[in-house]
């Protein structure tokens, strides 16, 4: 089926999946939103964030795809059910993908979770990794101050080692042996973070296996584009174009020439 996938984030965090599907699933053709004008959702309460998610949602459907993918821990952690009610096209979340991928890499069952106030607050992640293993030990840290660090393009800085050596102290001592970058933005941060964690610690991007996931989902449902189709990539935003163009450009693996700005309140 040729329809895009509707991918969307609070910003640009979600680009590290859009890379990932991409990648994994090269045929396929995308819509991308980012929230740029609302952005940190990571604070924000649940009727919030469902609010939002929603109106995303609603767009995503004006541009036809044939499902959707949460690229935002904090949406699937707090709307990922009213969004499964809302249509009937499938929903994929990077909570449930980023948790099973988790729970293969730990050898010692001690998982830590970095992620936004509202993830770690949901306790999502527990609830998925218990699912799959009662006998694992999850130790969970909000780092707020990491999603301006990576928005204002400070990956490999002196400021960001200092406060990802502050935020991960703490978790130094649990002895995990896997720890999930729990937020989109924080793979763009994996250096800093598996250098102050050392190389014990297998550093979980949930990208990885949320595109696998949705591969098989559309092999599953008969939804896959065919093998001669050329993927097309639209990006939507509801502010600032041209940062979003510039953090894309440096992230995504091709140049992106265009992005519209959309009311997303009128959704
Ligand atoms: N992209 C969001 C997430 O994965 C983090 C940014 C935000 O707080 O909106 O949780």
């Amino acid at each position: 089926m040729n329809a895009p996938i509707g991918v969307f984030d609070s910003g640009v965090g979600g680009l590290t999946v859009a890379k990932e599907i991409m990648r994994q699933l090269p045929n396929e053709s995308l819509v991308y939103f980012g929230d740029t004008a609302r952005v940190p959702y990571g604070s924000k309460s649940k009727k919030t964030v469902c609010k939002y998610s929603k109106q995303i949602v609603n767009f995503l459907m004006t541009q036809n795809v044939k499902a959707i993918v949460i690229a935002c821990n904090t949406a699937s952690a707090l709307a990922r059910e009213e969004l499964e009610e809302l249509v009937d096209i499938p929903v994929i979340d990077v909570v449930q993908p980023g948790a099973k991928m988790a729970a293969d890499s730990t050898k010692n069952n001690k998982i830590g979770v970095l992620g936004t106030e509202s993830t770690v607050k949901s306790g999502i992640y527990e609830e998925y990794l218990h699912k799959i293993n009662p006998e694992i030990t999850v130790v969970s840290k909000a780092c707020p101050l990491f999603v301006p660090l990576v928005e204002e393009g400070l990956i490999e800085d002196r400021i960001t080692e200092d406060i990802v050596g502050r935020y991960l102290h703490d978790m130094k001592e649990y002895e995990i042996d896997a720890l999930v970058l729990g937020c989109t933005h924080y793979p763009l941060l994996r250096g800093v973070i598996g250098r102050e964690m050392g190389e014990a610690v297998k550093l979980v991007n949930p990208a990885y296996e949320t595109a696998k996931s949705l591969k098989e989902m559309l092999r599953e449902k008969n939804l896959l584009a065919p093998a001669s189709s050329k993927a097309k990539y639209h990006y939507y935003v509801s502010d600032g174009v041209d940062k979003f163009i510039s953090f894309a450009d440096s992230v995504l693996p091709c140049h992106v020439d265009e992005t519209t700005v959309i009311d997303i309140e009128a959704y």
